[in-house]
């Protein structure tokens, strides 16, 4: 393969974490978590491969200078129908750019996407891809006040692919989505499309022959797109407020307060933010890591059917990756960035909430009013018992006991969504799904 593009010269670099960089220090090993930022010092590996770095990543420090040439060619193969099986479904299928690149589902979904095929479905509800090029590799940090290192980045809700470049693997070859069956298979499909030679124009002829070099510079090539300025605008009113100072509503503004206050919203403990940073990557509203929130079980989800299928999330991943005790993962899913989040029509990983007030108001009634939100009032339903103890009960507003007042009143969990509404970008202000909605029968 010609490495040509920077972003496989990138890639190849990765294939091994300490080898390919430059020896800033002869004995520290070091990795780069994110394209164009500095490498982070690695001080130990954890279980196959994973490290754990003495830094937090910072967004800021990304640069991303995709090939436009490269773009183009992403662009192209992100809308193209004819890389699944039957034909008819592109990742723009399930990643909707109306909907800022989220799933736009018909009336009568489960709550999931539907893959080529009628009656398979999407195991999870995609997330949007703007601002997904944020996403650091794979990585163990340990924060001053925390107990333990913590895994953070990954991509999917449980981290099992590394980089951009690996991911498109996924949707490409999984039988519930695009379906093209093997590599083989795929080099097949890509094969009987102009798509072929323009790859093989960028790539070489190799990869008209050889079916993972096809699947790498597919990759290298929706990478590419995925990481482009066009999926990172930053135009949102929320933006504005950062770097201009203009002013948000006063219930806007009161819903930014409770949302970073540590004992009301205490939102941005984990969907973090900074307010008085003018560089919009300071306020990604995830820091990549991962928590067990518990969310209530999806019944409509095909998968669901079976009562001892459970959604494990992150755990899956430890035991393929060798981290020790990986049970204590089982639950946990990665943070997700709430830019775009009021344009969604469904919310967590299994899509289970309709509404972003219900997102919101989960985390204020989750134990004391288990009826609103579990079936049969049976808390943590979709969490085998055996792992109900990676459940996160101390955060607040979560970490209240049956009987004890919530954190937040109804007015409040109103005023953090309206804030939230502020993190859509110009593009889809449009397509939000409805205002703030008035609860009934309250106040
Ligand atoms: C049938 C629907 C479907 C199609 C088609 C599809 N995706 Fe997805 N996508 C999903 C779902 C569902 C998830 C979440 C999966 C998970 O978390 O396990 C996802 C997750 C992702 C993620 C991870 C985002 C993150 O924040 O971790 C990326 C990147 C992505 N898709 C890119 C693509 C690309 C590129 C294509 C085309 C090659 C594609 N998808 C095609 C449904 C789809
Ligand atoms: C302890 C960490 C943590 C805290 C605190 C937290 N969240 Fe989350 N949030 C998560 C995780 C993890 C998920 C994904 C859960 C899932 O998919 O099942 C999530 C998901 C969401 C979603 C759904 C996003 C989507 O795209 O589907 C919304 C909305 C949200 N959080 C808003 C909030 C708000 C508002 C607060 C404060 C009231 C808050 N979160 C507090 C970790 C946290």
């Amino acid at each position: 393969m010609r490495l040509a593009s920077p972003y496989l010269a990138f890639g190849a670099a990765l294939l091994s974490w300490a080898a390919a960089l430059p020896a800033v220090a002869a004995t520290a090993k070091q990795a780069v978590l994110l394209p164009g930022a500095p490498p982070a010092t690695v001080i130990a590996t954890i279980g196959n491969g994973t490290p754990k770095v003495t830094a937090k990543v910072d967004a800021t420090a990304a640069v991303f200078r995709p090939d436009p040439a490269l773009v183009a060619l992403g662009r192209r193969a992100f809308f193209d129908v004819r890389l699944s099986m039957p034909r008819g479904q592109s990742c723009a299928s399930c990643h909707d750019p109306a909907r800022a690149f989220s799933a736009t589902l018909p009336h009568d979904t489960p709550g999931v996407t539907q893959g080529s095929r009628p009656g398979h479905f999407s195991l999870r509800n995609p997330p949007s891809l703007l601002y997904v090029r944020y996403v650091p590799r794979r990585h163990f940090y340990q924060d001053d006040d925390a107990p333990a290192a913590s895994p953070f980045g990954g991509l999917f809700a449980d981290g099992r692919a590394d980089t951009l470049a690996e991911q498109v693997r996924g949707p490409l070859l999984e039988p519930n989505e695009m379906n093209n069956g093997s590599p083989d298979r795929l080099l097949r499909n890509v094969n009987a499309t102009e798509l072929a030679p323009a790859l093989a124009a960028q790539f070489g002829p190799a990869v008209r022959k050889d079916p993972e070099a096809m699947l790498r510079a597919l990759g290298a090539a929706l990478q590419a797109y995925m990481q482009s300025d066009e999926m990172a605008p930053f135009t949102s009113r929320f933006d504005d407020y950062l770097r201009h100072r203009t002013p948000l509503t006063p219930q806007e503004t009161r819903g930014l307060a409770l949302f970073k206050n540590p004992d009301k919203g205490n939102c941005m403990s984990c969907h973090t933010l900074s307010d008085t940073a003018s560089r919009p990557e300071r306020s990604l509203f995830t820091d990549f890591g991962y928590d067990a929130i518990a969310v209530p079980r999806n019944r409509a989800l095909p998968a669901n059917r079976d009562p001892r299928h459970f959604d494990n999330g992150l755990c899956d991943t430890a035991r393929r990756l060798r981290w020790p005790e990986p049970q204590q993962w089982c639950g946990y899913l990665r943070t997700p960035g709430l830019r775009n989040v009021a344009v969604r029509q469904r919310f967590m990983h299994n899509g289970v909430f309709t509404t972003l007030r219900d997102a919101v108001a989960f985390y204020n009634t989750r134990t004391i009013d288990p009826g609103k939100w579990y079936a049969g009032g049976k808390v943590f339903d979709d969490v085998p018992a055996a792992y109900r103890d990676n459940i996160n009960v101390n955060s607040p507003p979560m970490n209240r006991k049956p009987g004890m007042p919530a954190a937040l009143t109804e007015d409040e969990i109103d005023d953090i969504v309206a804030f939230l509404r502020t993190l859509t970008d110009a593009a889809y202000v449009g397509a939000m799904v409805d205002a703030v909605p008035k609860p009934q029968g309250k106040r």
